[in-house]
């Protein structure tokens, strides 16, 4: 069941997005949630860590955390790295104590056998209740690019030049400095969660947007795989909004 929700601006949908959140934590202060990076959540995560500071959202003590995704050899150390983002933007600002914040493995040996383990390690943690998600511009969720089956477990992927482009701003605007690998959750892992907030925001999303939510559920635009979700909330600015129905 998908909930639509079009908002004129992006800070009046982070402010729904922090509600959302906001109750789920009322709700369960000890959630599980799925924390996604990207330029997407950066509004959200503002909004979250100054309503948390000033009292207007439960502290996140008992909260615990996976992110989605991470790049292929890039360590916490690196300021590329979607652990140092995190860092930065949630998790210094929240205190959280490391071993609530799951970032999947990306560096050192044995990584297929440890990424195999993350799902485990969801599922150990209790399963995750409420999961934040961006979309590609060619649709994908995490990094399950087009062509991901969509039973997929986390698992490491192959990035499209298309995605590494997209993410060349991050790197200096060189997308050649892009890693050419990264491990993220699964589809299968992603549709494990209770609830899921996607979040789009401007035109260049609109597209991806029409094709995940108004066309077939199909391997080549993943994030239609939700359609088959039984709780999505869909938070879009108009420009995203535009070509859906
Ligand atoms: C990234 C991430 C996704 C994210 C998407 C869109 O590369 N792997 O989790 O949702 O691409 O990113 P942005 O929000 O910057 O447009």
């Amino acid at each position: 069941m998908m909930h639509l929700e079009v908002f004129r601006t992006v800070p009046e949908a982070t402010h729904r997005m922090a509600d959302l959140l906001a109750a789920q934590l009322e709700e369960r202060p000890g959630s599980v949630l799925g924390l996604a990076t990207g330029a997407t959540p950066i509004p959200v995560y503002r909004e979250i860590v100054a309503r948390v500071k000033a009292g207007r959202m439960n502290d996140w003590s008992r909260v615990t955390t996976f992110n989605l995704d991470e790049y292929v050899g890039l360590s916490g150390e690196d300021p590329h790295s979607f652990t140092a983002f995190m860092r930065l933007h949630l998790f210094e600002p929240l205190h959280l104590a490391p071993e609530r914040t799951f970032m999947p493995p990306a560096t050192g040996e044995e990584l297929e056998k440890r990424v195999r383990a993350y799902d485990e390690q969801i599922h150990v943690a209790g399963g995750i209740d409420w999961q934040l998600l961006g979309i590609g511009r060619n649709g994908h969720i995490g990094f399950n690019e087009p062509g991901t089956p969509l039973d997929s477990p986390t698992h490491i992927t192959d990035l499209t030049e298309s995605t590494r482009v997209a993410n060349a701003s991050w790197f200096g605007d060189d997308a050649g400095q892009v890693p050419r690998q990264a491990v993220t959750m699964g589809l299968a892992t992603i549709m494990r969660s209770g609830t899921i907030v996607l979040a789009a925001f401007g035109g260049n999303k609109a597209a991806a947007l029409r094709r995940a939510f108004a066309g077939e559920i199909t391997p080549a635009l993943p994030a239609s795989i939700l359609q088959r979700h039984p709780h999505v909330f869909v938070i879009a600015d108009e420009q995203a909004a535009a070509l859906l129905p």
